[in-house]
């Protein structure tokens, strides 16, 4: 069987191996030439995808990469991992899934199973890639062509976490259409969950987001109050998650970042008022954790003015780029609202993360594109005012930043293991 996946990021290039490594052959199709080039030579742009892999791959044939996407034409399948931001005024913009469907029509076989796997609204797939599909190609989903949506569940950097053994939420146009994704996706996952419809499963993964979204702004609003009654958080959490049913811990941060939590939220936001509905705990959460970024930099000020010294002229070394330890993926990351909000206060402001060497020129701050990570070492460290830690990556040696650092602001209980003078951590 060959498929093709199209869009290969943090999302398609993983799946894109699960199947290869399940014998099937996979044509990957991405607009980005260079990403193709690199996957093609055999190479890796994913920190947590080994070039080892991807070459056993290539050179067993069964993943090749390219940017022809009239080689639609060669393949039963089409699934599609393209990104689904959220515009300049936090719309959905579906403009990539949309483009994908158009160039990808002409080139489908009659019985060709298109599946959407991008996280968005309910109605993306039956209504929105439906229409395009069936005008490029001149025929009908459910009739001619079979159209499924099955989303995602990727959770980088974590090593439990293995494509093939995530149960994999399938939903689609027609109960034939469900058949052949479900035949599909069984030869790569080990369990798969078919639901109703389309609509059904591109809900299932908004609910899953929006849930982690919710909980982790209910923690940071128990932040700000227990903080207040002189209660640390990080203990409670500790505690409370002892208990064996009925509770799952979250952790409070400096903001949410990546891909996925910020964003697809909003996603049923826009798509409820259609509706005349109203997405109240999506909204109060967004505005809870939005908010976290200006406690933090308020906590820093703080620990600055206890040492007798303002924000405006103290430098400050920020730890962790990247939106959550152990990847290079610093999309929507908290850390630059962080580094905007001190340098407006008049900070200098510079950063430490192994996995984000230097800002790239495509960052959406493309303000602080070519700033580069700073070199880890005792006279660095000790030359800032104050080191804030925005992200709790595990290579950084957090001894070390107690013995060398003036001041430390804290916002992910990293220096809770390590001996440290008193007074000297500041958790935010
Ligand atoms: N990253 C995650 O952990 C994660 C988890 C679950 C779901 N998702 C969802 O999966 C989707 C993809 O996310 P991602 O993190 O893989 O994004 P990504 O930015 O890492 O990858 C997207 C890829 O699509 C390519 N692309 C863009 N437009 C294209 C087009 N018109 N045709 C072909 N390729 C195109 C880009 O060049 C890029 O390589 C999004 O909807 C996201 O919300 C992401």
């Amino acid at each position: 069987m060959k498929i093709a996946v199209v869009g290969l990021g943090y999302v398609g290039l993983p799946l894109s191996l699960q199947f290869a490594r399940s014998c099937v052959i996979v044509l990957g199709l991405d607009i980005d030439a260079k990403k193709v080039q690199l996957l093609n030579d055999r190479q890796s742009y994913i920190k947590h995808i080994e070039p080892s892999t991807i070459a056993e791959f290539v050179r067993s044939g069964k993943f090749s990469a390219s940017t022809d996407f009239g080689r639609v034409k060669e393949v039963e399948a089409v699934i599609i991992c393209v990104p689904t931001p959220l515009n300049k005024n936090r719309e959905p913009d579906i403009s990539f899934v949309i483009e994908t469907g158009r160039t990808i029509a002409p080139y489908l076989s009659k019985g060709a199973l298109v599946v959407l796997e991008s996280t968005t609204y309910p109605g993306t797939t039956d209504e929105d890639l439906r229409a395009v599909l069936e005008e490029g190609s001149g025929m009908k989903a459910g009739v001619d062509f079979h159209l499924a949506f099955s989303p995602e569940r990727e959770d980088p950097a974590n090593e439990q976490s293995n494509v093939k053994l995530i149960p994999k939420v399938v939903g689609g146009y027609t109960p034939a259409c469900l058949d052949r994704a479900t035949a599909l996706y069984g030869k790569a996952i080990d369990t798969l969950v078919p639901v109703s419809s389309c609509r059904a499963a591109e809900a299932t993964k908004l609910l899953e987001n929006i849930f982690r979204s919710v909980n982790i702004a209910l923690v940071n609003e128990l932040k700000l109050v227990y903080n207040a009654m002189g209660i640390d958080i990080w203990e409670v959490i500790e505690a409370a998650k002892t208990k064996p049913f009925g509770f799952m811990p979250f952790y409070p941060g400096p903001g949410l970042g990546g891909h996925c939590i910020p964003i697809d939220p909003f996603y049923l936001t826009w798509k409820a008022r259609e509706f005349d509905q109203h997405t109240r705990f999506i909204e109060l959460a967004g505005e809870i954790n939005t908010r976290m970024p200006e406690h933090v930099v308020h906590r820093v000020a703080d620990a600055l003015n206890s040492q007798r010294k303002a924000l405006n002229g103290s430098r400050i070394l920020l730890i962790g780029l990247a939106y959550k330890p152990e990847v290079d993926d610093e999309r929507e990351s908290p850390s630059y609202v962080l580094m905007d909000l001190l340098s407006e206060r008049g900070a200098e402001v510079d950063y430490y993360d192994p996995y984000v060497p230097v800002v790239k020129s495509t960052s959406e701050h493309s303000h602080f594109a070519g700033k580069k990570s700073v070199t880890w070492n005792q006279a660095n460290v000790a030359s800032f005012d104050l080191v804030l830690i925005a992200t709790n990556h595990k290579c950084v040696n957090y001894q070390e930043l107690a013995d060398w650092a003036q001041r430390v602001v804290d916002t992910r209980n990293a220096m809770a293991a390590v001996q440290v003078a008193p007074g000297k951590v500041w958790k935010a």
